[in-house]
């Protein structure tokens, strides 16, 4: 799909680690942005792209939360875009196509765990806060956060 001058498509998961590793795990080893389930069937990678550079990346897996009561939901991990073009908008576009194709499953919840500092980004793509805060060890506060696919 293309956005103006972006373009939004599935992309395999060695291509969202050339993402994944320089924002989320940076100066960490390489095989710590490798996750459990990346090669999965049921796991979907999405990125952003502009010129065939690709600027930013997020993937859903097919987990249920233990507190959320519902079928079937898929787990967003690995939200992130390169450093230089944050705050532009990516995001929300490589979030945005990746729900429809997930809800385009008839799958209807999301969920997430989110660093503190990434929390107004969800909420402004309206996820909302579940439970207590809580630590991963070597990355800080997180808060579990959930949204309905209308
Ligand atoms: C969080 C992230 C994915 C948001 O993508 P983005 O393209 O920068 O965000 P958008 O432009 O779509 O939305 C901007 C909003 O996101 C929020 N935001 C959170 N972190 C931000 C950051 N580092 N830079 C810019 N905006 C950020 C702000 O609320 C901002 O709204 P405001 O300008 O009105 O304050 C991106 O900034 C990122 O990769 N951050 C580092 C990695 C990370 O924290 N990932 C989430 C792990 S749970």
């Amino acid at each position: 799909m293309k956005t103006s001058n972006y373009t939004l498509k599935l992309i395999s998961p060695e291509e969202s680690y050339k993402v994944r590793h320089p924002v989320l795990r940076p100066g960490r080893p390489f095989e710590t942005c490798i996750f459990d389930g990346d090669t999965l069937e049921s796991t979907f990678h999405f990125g952003v792209f502009l010129n065939n550079e690709l600027l930013g990346i997020c993937s859903f897996f097919k987990n249920n939360h233990k507190n959320l009561d519902y079928n079937t939901q898929y787990q967003l991990r690995g939200m992130a875009i390169l450093n230089y073009q944050q705050g532009k908008g990516l995001g929300k576009l490589v979030l945005n196509f990746a729900e429809n194709h997930i809800k385009s499953l008839g799958i209807k919840i999301v969920w997430c765990n989110a660093r503190e500092v990434a929390t107004k980004f969800y909420v402004k793509n309206d996820y909302s806060i579940f439970g207590e805060p809580f630590n991963i060890e070597g990355i800080g506060t997180h808060y579990a956060m959930f949204k309905v696919l209308n």
